[in-house]
C-alpha cells in the first residue's frame, strides 16, 4: 500500500485550484494536502482550507528577508513532515533556500502553455489579454517544476484550449481555469506515485482525444 505524499499547497488567492486537489483526495489517495500557506490573510483560499479541516498559516512576505520567510516556510514544512509543495495562485516568488531544500519537489500551475506568456508579473487576466494581443491560435494550463525564477522550471505536463473567434480575456481565463482544475490534481498523482515507487516523474501525457474538442477531454484518472 502506497503512504499519500505529505504536501502544502500554497495560495494567495480564492483557491479555486486548492479546492480541485482537496475534492481530488481521498483516503488511499496518492498525496494529502496537509497545510494551506498563504501570504495574504483573508485569502479565499484559506477559508476553503479551513472547510476542509485542514491546518492553515500566513507567512507574511512583504518587507521581510527571504532568509527570514524561508526558515519560517522550512520550520513549518519540517515539523509536518511536508514532501512537496503544490503553488496554486500562490503570487511570490519562493525563496531560493527552500527551492533548494525541495528541489523538484515544487509544482506550480500556470494559465497558458509556457514558456510563452509567463515570467515576472504575468499573473491574472494579463497573460489572458497577451495571448489575445499575440493572436495565438491556442492557450491552455501547464504544471511545472518551480526553481529561483517565475515560470521557468522544467515543464511536467500542460493541457491545450483552443482561442476562440469572439473571446476576451474574461472568457478564455474561465475556460482556461476549468481546464486547471482537472490537469493540476491528475498531475499531482501522476508525479506522487513515481515519487512512491522511488522513480522520477516522466513527464505527464493526457488521454487521447477526439480531434479538435479541448473540452471533451476526459478526466485523465479513473474515477
Ligand atoms: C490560476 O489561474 C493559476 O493558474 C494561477 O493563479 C490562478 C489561481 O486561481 N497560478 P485560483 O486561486 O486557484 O482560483
Amino acid at each position: 500500500m502506497i503512504r499519500p505524499v505529505p504536501v502544502a499547497v500554497f495560495a494567495s488567492g480564492s483557491g479555486t485550484n486548492l479546492q480541485s486537489l482537496l475534492d481530488h483526495e481521498t483516503p488511499d489517495g496518492l498525496y494529502h494536502v496537509v497545510v494551506v500557506v498563504s501570504d495574504r490573510e483573508g485569502a479565499g483560499a484559506l477559508g476553503r482550507a479551513e472547510a476542509a479541516g485542514r491546518l492553515t498559516r500566513v507567512i507574511e512576505v512583504g518587507g521581510r528577508p527571504p532568509e527570514e520567510v524561508a526558515s519560517e516556510i522550512l520550520a513549518l514544512l519540517d515539523s509536518l513532515d511536508v514532501r512537496a509543495i503544490f503553488l496554486a495562485g500562490y503570487l511570490r516568488l519562493v525563496p531560493s533556500a527552500v527551492v533548494s531544500a525541495y528541489r523538484r519537489r515544487i509544482l506550480n500551475i500556470h494559465p497558458a502553455l509556457l514558456p510563452a506568456f509567463g515570467g515576472k508579473g504575468m499573473f491574472g487576466e494579463r497573460v489572458h489579454e497577451a495571448v489575445l494581443a499575440s493572436d495565438a491560435e491556442e492557450s491552455g494550463a501547464t504544471v511545472h517544476y518551480v526553481d529561483e525564477e517565475y515560470d521557468t522550471g522544467a515543464i511536467v505536463g500542460q493541457w491545450p484550449v483552443r482561442v476562440l473567434p469572439g473571446d476576451d480575456a474574461r472568457a478564455l481565463a474561465a475556460r482556461v481555469l476549468s481546464v486547471e482544475h482537472l490537469l493540476y490534481p491528475a498531475v499531482a498523482d501522476h508525479v506522487c506515485r513515481a515519487w512512491a515507487e522511488g522513480r522520477v516523474p516522466d513527464p505527464f501525457a493526457l488521454s487521447p482525444v477526439e480531434p479538435g474538442s479541448d473540452m471533451k477531454r476526459k478526466a485523465p484518472w479513473p474515477k
